[in-house]
């Protein structure tokens, strides 16, 4: 555990971690996480936030098909390599839509709401949390990575977990100790030269 790691190391290094071993993840670990992501805000302070952690193999077998089913669909061998995507982020993600059965826990962060539709901002009132886990598990020497392709299952995803109406899934998180020789950042991205504009859209 390497929970001494500076604040900035932890975002400059944070990044998908997708091959992880099966080891168990002791469950005060998992409930720092859980702490971790909520010192996050949401609006209004409102907290709507619930974490559901997964560890039963027979519902991670169950989650991980619905997982595969949609990566095959998207990206499987009978596709194209889409050019958005990086070939290193394809074949790790490739490897987790294969082996995420075998992930100790599926965490997943859902958010509650009124039954309006879902929006950016209901969304913003729970990733926030979610890269907060993300950091808290760098700094405890974690692996994971924010997931949302189980979205195309979400009904029967919510009936497996018993997740009522009122409440949407945000992200999938599969969390567990990296494989040796899967490391942890730097990330790749662009400058921030890139990014930015001050004042109008087009002023660099
Ligand atoms: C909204 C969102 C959805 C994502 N969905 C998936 C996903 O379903 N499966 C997956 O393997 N990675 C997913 N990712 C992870 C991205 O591929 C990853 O963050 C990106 O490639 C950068 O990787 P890096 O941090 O390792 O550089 C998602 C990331 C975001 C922000």
């Amino acid at each position: 555990m390497t929970e001494q790691i500076g604040f900035f190391d932890a975002i400059y290094t944070q990044r998908a971690i997708r091959h992880l071993k099966p080891d168990p993840v002791p469950r005060e670990i998992i409930e720092r996480l859980i702490e971790a992501a909520t010192k996050a805000p949401s609006g209004g302070n409102s907290q709507g936030w619930k974490f559901l952690v997964i560890t039963d193999p027979d519902t991670k077998a169950k989650i991980a098909e619905y997982y595969f089913r949609v990566w095959e669909k998207s990206y499987g061998s009978q596709n194209p390599t889409p050019p958005s995507v990086q070939d290193h982020v394809l074949s790790s993600a490739q490897y987790l839509a294969d082996h995420m059965a075998e992930v100790p826990v599926l965490l997943m962060a859902c958010i509650q709401h009124d039954g309006s539709p879902s929006t950016m901002t209901r969304g913003s009132s729970i990733y926030p949390a979610v890269q907060n886990i993300l950091l808290a598990a760098r700094a405890l020497g974690l692996g994971s990575a924010i997931t949302t392709m189980h979205k195309q299952y979400e009904d029967e995803i919510k009936a497996l977990l018993g997740i009522p109406e009122n409440v949407e899934t945000a992200a999938l998180l599969p969390i567990g100790y990296p494989q040796d020789g899967y490391k942890y950042g730097p990330t790749r991205r662009a400058p921030v030269s890139e990014v930015t504009s001050w004042e109008k859209w087009d002023e660099s």
